[in-house]
């Protein structure tokens, strides 16, 4: 029970990679709040948790609304009381050749995976401030380190999670605040198996050091570590998590 009472809000939490995070944290003893922008399967997700006795609760939100992002902080202060973490895992990924981007697709793209990341913090950060404690983890790809073709703007989005988060680190910390990345590999999600052939997979394989597909669960005793207690002197830090495809 690493994080025993502690709330966590987790973003896109109801399908893929979340999904693995919320239920994680819950058996960890975490209360969690399950906030995306599908939020019928979100409430599922929560109901489905409770009734196996955990703690954990639904919002449904847009990470790239100002007012969503202040509603979910709200909710979760309503349903249980502060907000120790906040997994800002909630992005799109949508494969485009460099052609085809339009200035559209390039804003969706930063506004779901980087403005979105930013307006999920400043919701959050305020209370935390007050508690002189919290945990941030942000996610970012181990294609900002490998490049990878046709995610121009979401590799772009991910370099911004990147800094966005040291910035963060070095103007929290005083405030008993961490914010740390997580990067994952190439991740087996009903996203992912749609995108990709299974060519993709085994090229990918070959360049880990361990080599066998990453599954959502792989990821899971990161967030863990990141939100709790023996976390609390790590900031500022961007941890891959890939099978050793790439290093920092
Ligand atoms: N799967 C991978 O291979 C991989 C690799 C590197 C990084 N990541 C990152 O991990 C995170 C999760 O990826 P995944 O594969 O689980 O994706 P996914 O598509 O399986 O799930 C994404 C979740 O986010 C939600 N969501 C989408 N837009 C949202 C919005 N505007 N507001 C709130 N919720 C929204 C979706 O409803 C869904 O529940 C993303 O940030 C992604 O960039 C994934």
């Amino acid at each position: 029970m690493k994080l025993k009472d502690r709330v966590v809000i987790i973003t896109g939490a109801a399908h893929g990679i979340g999904e693995a995070y919320a239920r994680r944290c819950v058996k960890e003893g975490a209360a969690v709040l399950v906030a995306d922008i599908d939020g019928e399967a979100g409430r599922r997700l929560a109901e489905e948790l409770q009734a196996a006795g955990g703690k954990a609760a639904a919002e449904r939100v847009d990470v790239s609304s100002p007012e969503e992002t202040r509603r979910m902080a709200d909710v979760a202060v309503k349903r249980f009381g502060r907000i120790d973490a906040l997994v800002c895992n909630a992005g799109i990924y949508p494969l485009t050749e460099w052609e085809k981007i339009t200035l559209d697709d390039w804003q969706r793209v930063l506004n779901v995976n980087l403005t979105g990341t930013f307006l999920c913090c400043k919701a959050v950060v305020p209370r935390m401030k007050e508690q002189r404690r919290g945990s941030i983890v942000t996610i970012a790809s181990s294609t900002f380190w490998s490049g990878s073709p046709r995610l121009a703007h979401y590799i772009a989005s991910k370099g911004g999670v990147i800094g966005l988060t040291r910035a963060m680190a070095k103007e929290f910390g005083p405030y008993g605040i961490t914010v740390n990345c997580v990067a994952p590999g190439l991740t087996q999600t009903a996203t992912v198996r749609n995108a990709y052939a299974e060519e993709w997979f085994q090229k990918r394989i070959d360049e880990q050091c361990i080599k066998r597909k990453q599954m959502p669960e792989d990821l899971t005793g990161a967030i863990v570590f990141l939100c709790s207690e023996d976390a609390a002197f790590v900031t500022g830090q961007c941890l891959q998590v890939n099978g050793g495809m790439s290093f920092n």
